[in-house]
């Protein structure tokens, strides 16, 4: 396994790669990387001749405030994840190298990143959306992997991707769980262990919220008074969005429909957390 440091380097390997006509799957990562990111890696590998990880906290996703500073960095840690999980390459640029002084040029939607993370994180998913297309452009890749944790990313990601023609076919891929049910993140790594177990409230609700759907709740309402209620009887969590939108357009929804998704935000002390889970009929 190879860890490529510079854009032009990774540009380089891509197009050789590509001239051999090997096809190339991509993971994006910010790093940290735990069994969530290697179910990725899995994915990556099963379909992909060359497998790329790129491993880039990219500044430009984060908000003033947030934790960019803070965000967990173990680059040997990282790669020997990689090296285990039988990637090619580590992708990990400079930000100078990503983002020239003179940077000007970014992506923007319309309405999909209007709710849930998209209204708690100003300009969050113009960084997304952003170094996603670099990301995409630099290494050229035939698949590209994203987790359902982050399922209004993974949303976006796709519309961009089919609003822009690029050519990449992003696969979704999903929620690994903690065996106590808490999904993978990199920033659980923040909690103390009284918050480690105060945390279990966002999945103890996601499952609630499931198992009412499944028994035929439709009422975006009282599914979030259902959830809502699980989260408060916790003093360590603070709520930032219980929400239900449309599965597609992430606009919030009265009524649980076709596809939707029933995804939130919660605070445990000074952690933001994020769960969901997708509702579609008839699967
Ligand atoms: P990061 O938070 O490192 O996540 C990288 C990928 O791993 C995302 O697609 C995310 O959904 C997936 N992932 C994280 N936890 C997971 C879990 N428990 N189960 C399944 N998949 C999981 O998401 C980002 O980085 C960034 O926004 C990025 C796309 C890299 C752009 O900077």
């Amino acid at each position: 396994m190879e860890i490529i440091r510079t854009v032009a380097d990774m540009k380089a390997r891509a197009a050789a790669w590509k001239a051999e006509g090997l096809s190339i799957g991509l993971v994006p990562t910010m790093g940290s990387l735990h069994e969530g990111h290697e179910s990725l890696m899995d994915a990556a590998r099963a379909a992909s001749d060359r497998v790329v990880v790129s491993v880039f906290v990219n500044p430009i996703q984060f908000g003033p405030g947030e934790d960019y500073e803070a965000y967990p960095r173990d680059l040997e840690r990282d790669a020997r994840i990689c090296e285990r999980r039988g990637v090619d390459v580590v992708f990990h640029p400079e930000v100078d190298d990503m983002y020239a002084p003179a940077h000007n040029t970014f992506v923007v939607m319309e309405t999909l990143t209007d709710s849930l993370c998209g209204a708690s994180r100003p300009g969050h998913f113009r960084g997304v959306c952003t170094v996603v297309t670099k990301l995409f452009n630099i290494v050229q890749p035939h698949r590209a992997f994203f987790g359902q944790k982050d399922a209004q990313q993974l949303a976006i990601i796709k519309r961009m991707v089919a609003d822009l023609n690029m050519n990449v076919t992003v696969v979704g891929c999903p929620i690994v769980r903690e065996a106590d049910g808490l999904a993978k993140s990199s920033r659980n790594a923040y909690l103390s262990a009284e918050e480690r177990q105060a945390a279990l409230v966002l999945s103890r609700a996601i499952f609630a919220g499931k198992a009412a759907v499944e028994a035929g709740e439709r009422d975006a309402a009282a599914l979030k008074a259902l959830m809502g209620g699980i989260i408060e009887a916790e003093p360590l969590a603070r709520i930032d969005y219980v929400e239900v939108v449309d599965g597609v357009t992430m606009q919030p929804t009265d009524a649980i429909g076709a596809m939707a998704l029933v995804a939130m935000a919660v605070y445990i002390g000074s952690t933001r957390l994020i769960d969901n889970f997708l509702y579609e009929e008839g699967e």
